[in-house]
C-alpha cells in the first residue's frame, strides 16, 4: 500500500473515498466534515440527526456523493466518545475504515485528531498509518485465494489529506514512521503465526540472518549447538533435549554508524517454536496455541527491524533462545537438575515452566555486552492472562527509572503494561531441597501462587544490569478487542512498545564520543 500525504481542500480533492473522522453524539459536523456536509447540502447532519450514523468506535458508513463532490464516495468512520479520544481511537479508526469497505483501491483521508481532536501532528499520522496497515494484515500464505471470507482490502493507496500547509511536514514525518513500524509490526506477526513444523529454531535463525542482509548496520550471528555446549548454556540445551531439533542462540545486532562499542540495548525474545510443556505434557485442548510461545522473541527481531529502518541512533542487540519443547526419551524429565550458565544448579521441577530455563541462560549471555538496559518479553505464564487478561502485559522490573521509560512508552504506543511486584517473599518460591534454585512453583496438590511473579522472580536470578520483563502470554495473539488486531493469530504486541521505548532511551541517551 502507498502512502501519501497531500496538501489540499477534502472539498476539492479528486479521489474515490474521503474518509471523514466522527465522534460519538455529535449533531453539528465541525472542522472537514462540516465543508464537506455543506457541499453536500446537510447529507452528513442529516445522518447524524435521523441516528443512520452515530460515530461510535470503528462505526463505518460510505456512502455516494453523485458529484456534489470531486471525491466519489464519502466514508464516515466513528471515533467513539470525544473524552476518551486518543491515537489509540485514531489506529482502530484507521483499520476499521481500511476494512470498510474492501473493494476500494484509494481513500484519502482526514488525519483524524490533527485538527480539532487535540493530538499533535506527527503522532496522530503515524497512529493513523499504524491502524490502516494493521487492520488491513491477513495471514494467508497457507489458504488458496477464493471463497475467502475475510479477504485482505483491495486498497493500494492511503493519502492524508491536510489543509494546514505548516503540519504537511510533521504529518509526512509520521506517517513514515508509522509505515516503518507497521511493517515491522506485520513482520513479527507472519513470523509468530507460522506454525510449529514450518518454524523450527533453524529455520527462526534463518529469517534473522535474512532480515540482517535486507537492512543496514545489522549482523546477524546464531550459536549452534556445539557453541551453546561451550558456553555452557544448559538450559537452553536441556529444554531442547526432547526434540529432534537443534537448539539455536540467535544474535541480531544493530550498530547504527558511530555507535560501534557503545553499552547497547538488549532486548531478549522468547524463542519456543512450539511448546507442548515436554514431559510435563499440556492438556491437549488449545495446544495448537503453543505455536505462538516465540511471539516474544517476533516482537524484538521486528523491533530491530523497525529501528534500523528509522534509523534510531542506539546500538541494540535482540537475544533470542531458540528450542523446541518436546517430550521424548532424551528429554528432561521432572526432578532432574541441569547447569544454567551461570553456574547455577536447577532442579526442573516442571518441564513446562521451559521459558525461565532457556530466558535465563539468554540472560546471562547477555551480561558480556555490559548493556545499559536489557528488557526482556516472553510468552512466560498462563498466570499472566488469569491477572490481566489479554489487554496488557505484565510488567517487571528492577529499575525505576526504566520501568517509568516503558510505563511511558506504553502510554503513547497503545501497547499497554502493568506492573505487578517482585516482593522479596517470592524468592521462597523457587526455593529447592536439591538444587540452587527450582523451576517451577506449583507443586502437588498445593494452589498455584504469584504465577507470573515467579517466572519474573527465576529470571531476576540470573541478572546483572537493569532490567525489565514482560510477560506477554495474553497480549501475543487472539486479542479481540482491538480493532486492528485480527481476532485470531498474532497480535506483534511489543514492536510499536520496544521502538517507542528506544527511541526514548536514545534521546536521554548522550552521543557517542568521537
Ligand atoms: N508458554 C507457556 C505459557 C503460556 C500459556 C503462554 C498460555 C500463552 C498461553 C509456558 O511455557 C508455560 O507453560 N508456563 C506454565 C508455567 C508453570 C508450569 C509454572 C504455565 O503457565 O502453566
Ligand atoms: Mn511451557
Ligand atoms: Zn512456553
Amino acid at each position: 500500500m502507498e502512502i501519501r500525504v497531500l496538501q489540499g481542500d477534502v472539498t476539492e480533492i479528486e479521489t474515490e473515498a474521503l474518509c471523514l473522522g466522527i465522534f460519538r453524539g455529535t449533531r453539528e459536523p465541525g472542522g472537514a466534515a462540516g465543508a464537506v456536509d455543506r457541499a453536500l447540502g446537510g447529507a452528513i447532519s442529516d445522518l447524524l440527526r435521523s441516528g443512520e450514523f452515530r460515530g461510535r468506535r470503528g462505526e463505518t458508513l460510505l456512502f455516494p456523493t453523485l458529484g456534489k463532490l470531486p471525491a466519489r464516495r464519502v466514508l464516515l468512520v466513528g471515533l467513539g466518545e470525544r473524552e476518551r479520544f486518543s491515537a489509540e481511537a485514531v489506529r482502530e479508526a484507521a483499520a476499521a475504515a481500511a476494512n470498510a469497505a474492501l473493494h476500494l483501491s484509494e481513500l484519502s483521508t482526514v488525519v483524524h485528531g490533527a485538527g480539532i481532536g487535540g493530538l499533535a501532528p506527527e503522532g496522530a499520522a503515524q497512529a493513523l498509518v499504524e491502524g490502516a496497515i494493521l487492520g488491513r494484515y491477513r495471514f494467508r500464505k497457507y489458504r488458496r485465494d477464493g471463497e475467502d471470507e475475510a479477504p485482505t482490502p483491495k486498497l493500494e493507496r492511503l493519502q492524508l489529506v491536510e489543509f494546514d500547509a505548516a503540519k504537511v511536514e510533521a504529518l509526512e514525518r509520521g506517517a513514515a514512521r508509522g509505515e516503518a513500524v507497521a511493517e515491522a509490526v506485520g513482520w513479527a506477526r507472519d513470523l509468530a503465526n507460522e506454525p510449529g513444523n514450518a518454524l523450527p529454531p533453524e529455520e527462526l535463525a534463518a529469517r534473522a540472518q535474512a532480515l540482517a542482509r535486507e537492512h543496514g548496520a545489522m549482523r546477524c550471528e546464531v550459536l549452534t549447538e556445539r557453541e551453546l555446549e561451550a558456553e555452557g548454556l544448559g538450559g537452553i540445551l536441556g529444554v531442547a533435549r526432547g526434540s529432534a531439533r537443534p537448539p539455536r542462540l540467535i544474535v541480531l545486532e544493530y550498530t547504527p554508524p558511530g555507535f560501534e562499542g557503545e553499552s547497547p540495548v538488549v532486548l531478549v525474545g522468547k524463542g519456543v517454536t512450539f511448546d507442548s510443556g515436554g514431559i510435563s505434557l499440556k492438556a491437549r485442548e488449545g495446544m495448537d496455541a503453543m505455536k505462538y510461545d516465540m511471539a516474544g522473541a517476533a516482537a524484538v527481531l521486528g523491533a530491530v527491524k523497525a529501528l534500523a529502518a528509522l534509523e534510531v541512533p542506539m546500538r541494540v542487540i535482540a537475544l533470542v533462545p531458540a528450542v523446541e519443547n518436546l517430550p521424548d526419551g532424551n528429554a528432561l524429565k521432572p526432578g532432574d537438575v541441569i547447569p544454567m550458565g551461570d553456574g547455577k544448579r536447577v532442579e526442573v521441577t516442571n518441564t513446562d515452566a521451559e521459558g525461565r530455563l532457556i530466558l535465563a541462560d539468554a540472560l546471562v549471555y547477555a551480561r558480556r555486552y555490559a548493556p545499559r538496559a536489557v528488557v526482556d518479553l516472553a510468552t512466560l505464564t498462563g498466570a499472566c492472562i488469569v491477572a490481566l487478561g489479554k489487554e496488557a502485559a505484565g510488567l517487571f522490573g528492577n529499575d525505576a527509572a526504566l520501568l517509568a521509560a516503558i510505563r511511558e512508552a506504553a502510554e503513547t504506543s497503545g501497547e499497554r503494561v502493568w506492573e505487578l511486584p517482585l516482593y522479596e517473599e517470592y524468592r521462597e518460591l523457587l526455593r529447592s531441597e536439591v538444587a540452587d534454585l527450582k523451576n517451577s512453583v506449583l507443586g502437588r496438590g498445593a494452589l498455584p501462587q504469584a504465577g507470573a511473579a515467579a517466572g519474573a522472580m527465576f529470571l531476576r536470578e540470573f541478572v546483572e544490569y537493569p532490567w525489565a520483563h514482560l510477560d506477554i502470554a495474553g497480549t501475543a495473539f487472539d486479542v479481540e478487542t482491538r480493532l486492528y488486531c485480527p481476532k485470531k493469530g498474532a497480535t506483534g504486541y511489543g514492536v510499536r512498545l520496544l521502538v517507542e521505548l528506544i527511541e526514548r532511551l536514545s534521546r536521554s541517551a548522550s552521543p557517542p564520543k568521537g
